[in-house]
């Protein structure tokens, strides 16, 4: 994707060759801003802190810190203590468990003189993937969107309800939910987001705007509880979103307020797609609700809002009572039930243990790798 004009990923290496660029995410949408991370450390920092945030960028970037971490020393010491370092950042997206088995799986066998360079070349390959399966979601997901905009008067706009923000910066490019969007936009079909602005951490008014409006998407940010009121009223012709672990069943956990959304779309008939690469997919998992581990965040990020205010400076405030406790639960879980389809690399499909391992058969039944 393009800012200001010139082309980005959200995750880089930097001309020095080994350490690592990053869009900061905390200071969007009013401050474009990179930092550059230069040990694992560092990049477990930037995952705590959501410098960089979504499920497919998390794995990325901790792929990206166990390399820097084979920079400094190639042990399985040094290997093992950056794999528990990473993998102790955020507990609910599992793209970051995938990404760090998977280099552990690359580098334990080799021997430490080796481990640097196929860090690297391992980590920039899952990037490179990423990239390529988020494009083939979008094929698919544009083919979604092709059959519903069918069902409507020729030309008229197809609106669709996004939450959170799971486009181009949650992942290494294009996007999971977004990348049908862009494609949609850029073939012509008249397309308009409603994005949920999804509190407490607002991605959905900070960065899914900021995106769609880079991009030039029509689209208007609402506030989480008015997307059941535009559905009752017929302004929602489809849901879609991302997810941060879905299981082998096909329950899906994503940002917190996603099953709201579900519910009010099962009872008003409006269809809700969930998209996701495969590497989202917990193979150990059947039950959601009871199985996937749900992040408890800071109080601080309910009780506090940052934004710009008129002197064009940004600040932190305030707005909850003084002394009032706040609770943080990060991401909830829509139960299979309630999701219409399932938007993967590979197609789309019920969003079932069986429409799962028919796209899927060689993972399904069997433990994670
Ligand atoms: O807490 P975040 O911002 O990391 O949560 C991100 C989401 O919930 C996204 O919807 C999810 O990772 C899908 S991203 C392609």
């Amino acid at each position: 994707m393009k800012i200001h004009g010139q082309p980005y990923r959200t995750i880089w290496l930097a001309p020095d060759g080994w350490r690592v660029g990053v869009i900061d995410q905390t200071r969007l949408p009013f401050r474009f801003e990179t930092v550059t991370l230069s040990s694992a450390e560092a990049a477990a920092e930037a995952i705590r802190s959501m410098v960089v945030r979504g499920a497919p960028l998390i794995g990325a970037t901790a792929a990206y810190g166990v390399a820097l971490a084979m920079r400094m020393e190639a042990s399985d010491a040094t290997l093992d203590a950056a794999l528990v370092l990473l993998g102790a950042t955020r507990p609910t997206a599992v793209n970051l468990h995938w990404a760090l088995a998977r280099m552990r799986e690359r580098l334990a066998p080799l021997p430490s003189q080796e481990r640097m360079a196929a860090a690297y070349a391992e980590a920039a390959a899952l990037c490179d993937e990423d990239v390529a399966l988020c494009r083939a979601i979008g094929e698919h997901g544009l083919g979604v969107i092709r059959s519903i905009q069918a069902e409507k008067a020729e030309g008229a706009t197809l609106n669709i309800l996004t939450h959170c923000n799971a486009g181009w910066l949650a992942t290494v490019d294009w996007g999971t939910a977004l990348a049908p969007i862009y494609l949609a936009h850029d073939g012509g079909i008249p397309v308009h987001v409603w994005v949920d602005e999804t509190r407490p951490r607002n991605q959905g008014a900070a960065l899914t705007a900021y995106e769609l409006g880079a991009h030039g998407v029509p689209h208007t940010v609402i506030t989480d509880n008015a997307g059941g009121h535009l559905m009752q009223r017929g302004q929602v012709d489809m849901v879609i979103v991302g997810t941060d672990r879905t299981t082998a069943s096909g329950d899906v956990a994503n940002k917190i307020g996603t099953y709201l959304k579900a519910l009010a779309a099962h009872d008003t008939g409006v269809p809700f797609y969930v998209a996701l690469p495969s590497p989202t997919i917990d193979w150990t998992l059947s039950d959601g609700v009871r199985g996937i581990p749900i992040e408890e965040r800071s109080a601080r990020e309910v009780t506090h809002l940052s934004g710009l205010g008129d002197d064009g400076e940004v600040r932190s405030f305030q707005v909850v009572a003084p002394g009032s406790p706040a609770a943080n639960p990060a991401f909830d879980v829509t139960p299979a039930r309630l999701v219409t389809g399932l938007i993967t690399e590979r197609g789309v499909c019920e969003a079932s243990a069986q429409g799962l391992a028919r796209l899927f058969p060689a993972r399904a039944g069997r433990p994670a790798a």
